[in-house]
């Protein structure tokens, strides 16, 4: 029998259509189920929405609408939302189901008879936003924390649960079950809240009938996080479903930790119902670097996601961009820029590079040719990292298998190789790394794994067609522009006189991260020739020794500044790792570092300005191939 893995995203008010929030949660669950899927596991994977409840209501009658109507026609809006984002779920919930309802009763029912349930009036706090009672000190400035709306002072009469038995039961619980509240660093903030001690909790309302009738007083309906909660049981109270309880991971947003980790496993626990495994919770996204708001035009949505460089990019960029479990600030230029860089530029290389090869010159498995098998020990990091919910760390990981894929190319340069044979085990070899590597990727970016697959699982390997089209970044329009350059040409100029000016143009410059900087291979090179190309004035052809990477031949344009006999001997700096490029049919693989300035006089006369060009040398003799850095 095959090993169960059960994964729920949380259930999503159905009172606007989702947005890049909910798709997040929902993506990460989807990459989890499919990695799962792929361990061999009988996977079943639930999302769905949380119809009932006085927001729902007051929502629904702003549209002028019944709430069972209003929650009816934004249904659709969430299926298809998650269809167009790949989200292969098994079953979407809606605690208007009559199934769920029927459960939902079944447990109250039981938790009252175990005299875990009491009438009562509460007086006190509530945030219909959140759904949620607050206490004095957890508002800010009378409002609640959250929302930062006002709050609303609510008393009627009600049925508590009583919380305040299962502090010990949690706190023993947690110890018992260290993975149950994840990651690590928001879990001890949930302790220490609940070692200062649980109130009594309120279960019911009477104000308004939008919600589960309470079985033992149907004046009242229940709460609707108690509603809403034990919709991941009720779903796998079908018979075929049953063994997949207890839920082996809810995934959910830091904002209903407390919901999940507290109230949820002692409701449980009260209705003697076995417990989850784990809650992770991940962090919120923000837009631009402020928060995500429908009213404030800070929201982005699913349509407008999608449309920014497609389906796959937006799901890889969610999950390679901000650590998971971490916030994380989405902007179109960064998600942009990981499409071009990464997916395009990396990935797409190499699938469009080997197929083209394999296309050319066949591919055959030999034995004669043993060759590095790149991708094996990443793999076991890639399903370390996502069995730990690092997914971040499972896609860099895939990366650096891609960029060493694409640096062995580079090193053993197949298309050169004289040996048919050798050269189809190389090919060979490629290939079988480029299907792993797809693979791998196939939780994250499913319809690029399966077009690669396609690509390579057939007997006649065709170059592929470009997997991703590189999209041009918004260029500073000319005004900007002109600003930017008036700008520091008066620094330039005040700076001669020795003063200083605020720079104001930072905020244009597109800044890189560290780890971005890491990336580049640089290394010291010998010129051991420089020669014309025909046809071209400004270019040498440069004959390099790097080293231990070989020799090099590279394409410079600065054949006004140095003649060929100076350049010979000379020792300087290049990038080794840069993708080649043709330049006048000569393959250049990598690009010399120099500095260039424009002298002459530029306050009189700046288009008169010469420009001057100097290459990077080390300043002692340091061996070819020595790193930079
Ligand atoms: N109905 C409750 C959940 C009940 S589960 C038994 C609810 N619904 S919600 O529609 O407000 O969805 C909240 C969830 O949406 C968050 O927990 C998170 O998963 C996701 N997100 C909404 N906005 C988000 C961000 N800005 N960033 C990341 N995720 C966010 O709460």
């Amino acid at each position: 029998m095959k090993e169960k893995f059960y994964v729920t995203t949380p259930i999503y008010y159905p009172n606007d259509v989702p947005h890049i929030g909910h798709a997040y949660t929902t993506i990460a669950a989807d990459i989890i189920a499919r990695w799962n899927k792929l361990q061999g596991k009988e996977v079943f994977f639930l999302t769905g929405t949380d119809d009932h409840g006085k927001k729902i209501a007051n929502a629904a009658k702003k549209a002028g609408k019944t709430p069972k109507q209003f929650t009816d026609d934004l249904i659709p809006e969430f299926k298809s939302a998650w269809k167009k984002l790949n989200i292969d779920y098994d079953k979407f919930i809606r605690t208007t189901d009559t199934d769920h309802q029927k459960v939902v009763q079944k447990v109250l029912q039981k938790c009252f008879d175990k005299g875990d349930i009491y009438k009562g009036e509460y007086e006190g706090l509530y945030c219909t936003e959140c759904e949620a009672y607050y206490t004095e000190k957890d508002l800010e400035d009378g409002c609640c924390p959250i929302h930062k709306k006002p709050i609303e002072n609510l008393k009627e009469e009600t049925y508590f649960f009583k919380l305040s038995n299962y502090q010990d039961k949690l706190l023993k619980f947690y110890e018992e079950n260290p993975n149950f509240i994840s990651p690590k660093h928001r879990k001890q903030e949930i302790i220490n809240r609940v070692k200062e001690g649980l109130r009594d909790l309120s279960i019911s309302r009477t104000s308004f009938d939008w919600g589960v009738p309470l079985p033992f007083d149907k004046s009242h309906v229940a709460y609707v996080w108690f509603d809403a909660l034990f919709n991941y049981y009720s779903a796998t109270q079908k018979k075929d479903k049953k063994k997949f309880w207890p839920t082996d991971l809810h995934i959910i947003g830091k904002d209903i930790f407390w919901f999940h980790t507290v109230y949820w496993p002692a409701f449980l626990m009260s209705a003697g119902i076995k417990l989850p495994k784990q809650v992770f919770a991940h962090g919120w996204w923000t837009f631009n670097k402020e928060k995500i708001s429908k009213s404030r035009g800070k929201v982005i949505g699913i349509d407008e996601l999608i449309k920014i460089a497609g389906v796959d990019s937006a799901r890889y960029f969610l999950f390679r961009e901000a650590s998971f479990g971490e916030d994380g600030d989405f902007s179109r230029k960064s998600l942009i820029d990981r499409h071009n860089n990464e997916l395009a530029d990396k990935l797409g290389n190499l699938v469009s590079r080997v197929s083209g090869l394999i296309e050319k010159s066949g591919c055959e498995e030999s034995k004669k040719w043993k060759l590095p098998r790149i991708t094996s020990e990443g793999e076991g990091y890639v399903n370390k990292y996502i069995k730990n919910l690092e997914l971040h760390k499972a896609l860099n990981a895939i990366f650096i298998y891609i960029d060493a894929t694409n640096k062995w190319i580079q090193e053993k340069k197949p298309w050169g190789i004289k040996n048919e044979s050798e050269k189809k085990a190389v090919l060979y070899n490629l290939k079988r790394e480029i299907l792993k590597l797809s693979k791998l990727l196939s939780p994250f970016i499913p319809d690029t794994a399966e077009k690669i697959q396609k690509i390579f699982k057939t007997n006649k390997i065709k170059k592929a067609p470009i997997l991703f089209q590189k999209i041009e970044t918004q260029k500073p329009n000319k005004h900007l522009n002109q600003t930017i350059s008036k700008e520091s040409e008066a620094r330039e100029n005040l700076g001669f006189l020795g003063k200083q000016i605020p720079n104001k143009t930072m905020e244009n410059v597109s800044t890189i991260q560290f780890e971005d900087f890491t990336k580049l291979d640089l290394r010291v090179a010998q010129i051991e020739n420089a020669e014309n190309i025909e046809g071209a004035d400004k270019l040498y052809k440069l004959s390099l020794d790097v080293g231990e990477l070989g020799k090099r031949t590279i394409c410079a344009g600065i054949k006004e500044f140095y003649k060929a006999d100076d350049l010979k001997g000379k020792k300087i700096i290049i990038i080794a790792n840069l993708a080649p490029r043709k330049l006048r049919g000569i393959e250049s693989q990598g690009m010399l570092l120099a500095a260039s300035s424009k002298e002459g006089s530029p306050e009189s006369c700046p288009s008169r300005a010469k420009k001057t060009l100097s290459l990077i040398s080390p300043d002692q003799d340091i061996a070819s191939g020595s790193t930079v850095g």
